[in-house]
């Protein structure tokens, strides 16, 4: 963060008073921090605080009411590197997606040059009301980063998602910000991304399935829409969920139905991520009503899935790159160029059940890239958002 610019404003929250701690981190970390209140915001937290800490007076009226001095809204817009707003209030927010400029804070966030990241917070109903929902996805679709509340106890007394996320998670958003070295970088690409376990039935009510969550491709499918892609999201049962302007996700149940999706698909995408964990084998034939239970033991026949990574590396073209993943328990390493080769790959994903924090339903990840020209980078263990992060990163520096 050193010599980084950030333009810190603040709206009208209980959240506000975290913002102390944030400032402190930020200032420690070498950032040059200003900062813009919204007139009710000074309830929260005050001026004299936010002022001491940034080392900068604070913006808060157009004008100065002693002085008659002008503040120079457009001044601020241009000194920034990234105008950070948090909290930002459900009325903020409204008038951001409007358009509206009537503080200091707005007509700033109208002449910015530079990106917009926020924080909401709100109370429970607020946050999940159509209204507020609607005018986040028109900020993200003005290109804002929206770093999203957090579920747990609120002000009001109530418990659920609307809390601002911790001073020490936006101090990790605005790092990650500064890492990278562009934003929107997947803007005009269509990415595929397949997630998911998959069910293979055995009767009406029985099926042959595994562990994973669909987590990791549904921050796979979060990471390439927060840089612009446009995402078909291809997903087994889960209870992940997702909306955004730019996804499309197909709900898929066997492999059978995944490979028909991907099917349909692929040609018309530039990108391929197949992270879904598809069985390998089903039941030969489903018993068409529900198996009874006999005195001798059954026995279930199965016939091979189709390979669907597999074939869409046979069916690649020049123009489309395709990414696949690897859980292996033993030679991790040979395994993973082994497939990468067979499947037409670009770059393989491998983990291993044998690392610790790494596996199906943990939230946590540890992965290992291999690529086309046998070049192994190894992550730390991460969360699975910052692995689909690393791994969407790699992404966008192979193919630029
Ligand atoms: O061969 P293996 O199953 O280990 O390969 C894993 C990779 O292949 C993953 O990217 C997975 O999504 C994909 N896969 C597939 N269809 C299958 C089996 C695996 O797309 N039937």
């Amino acid at each position: 963060m050193q010599g980084k610019r950030i333009l810190l404003g603040i709206t009208g929250g209980i959240a506000a008073y975290k913002i102390a701690f944030l400032i402190r981190m930020l200032k420690k970390s070498g950032a040059e921090v200003r900062s813009i209140m919204t007139p009710a915001s000074c309830d929260f937290i005050s001026p004299l605080v936010v002022s001491t800490l940034t080392g900068n007076p604070v913006g808060i009226e157009f004008w100065n009411k002693q002085t008659g001095e002008w503040t120079n809204h457009v001044e601020y817009g241009l000194w920034a590197d990234v105008m950070l707003i948090a909290p930002l209030t459900a009325s903020t927010l409204a008038k951001m997606a409007t358009g509206n400029s009537d503080n200091l804070l707005l007509a700033t966030y109208l002449s910015l040059k530079c990106p917009t990241i926020v924080a909401p917070a709100m109370d429970l109903d607020m946050y999940q009301h159509p209204t507020v929902k609607r005018n986040l996805l028109q900020l993200e679709d003005d290109c804002v980063t929206i770093i999203p509340a957090e579920r747990g106890e609120l002000a009001s007394g109530l418990e659920g998602e609307g809390r601002m996320a911790e001073p020490e998670t936006i101090y990790t958003a605005l790092s990650s910000f500064f890492n990278r070295t562009q934003t929107g970088s997947l803007k005009g690409k269509k990415v595929l991304i397949t997630a998911g376990p998959t069910y293979e039935a055995i009767d009406p009510v029985r099926f042959i399935g595994n562990h994973s969550s669909g987590k990791m491709g549904f921050e796979i499918t979060k990471a390439c829409l927060a840089e612009g892609a446009e995402v078909v999201l291809i997903t087994g049962p889960t209870n992940q969920t997702l909306t955004h302007h730019r996804l499309q996700q197909i709900d898929v149940v066997s492999a059978d139905e995944m490979s028909e999706a991907v099917k349909s698909n692929w040609e018309s995408c530039t990108i391929g991520v197949f992270s879904a964990a598809v069985a390998d084998y089903k039941p030969k034939a489903v018993a068409p009503s529900k198996m009874k239970k006999s005195d001798t033991d059954p026995t279930i026949e199965l016939v091979k899935n189709p390979d669907i990574l597999a074939w869409a590396g046979a069916n690649k073209s020049k123009k489309q790159y395709l990414v696949g993943f690897a859980l292996e328990t033993e030679d991790l390493l040979q395994n993973g160029m082994n497939k990468l080769k067979k499947k037409n790959l670009n770059f393989i994903v491998l983990n291993t059940l044998a690392d610790e924090g790494a596996g199906f339903s943990v939230d946590t990840n540890k992965i290992t890239i291999l690529d086309e020209c046998n070049k192994q980078t190894e992550f730390e263990l991460s969360s699975k958002q910052k692995a689909a992060e690393n791994i969407v990163e790699y992404l966008i520096n192979s193919i630029s």
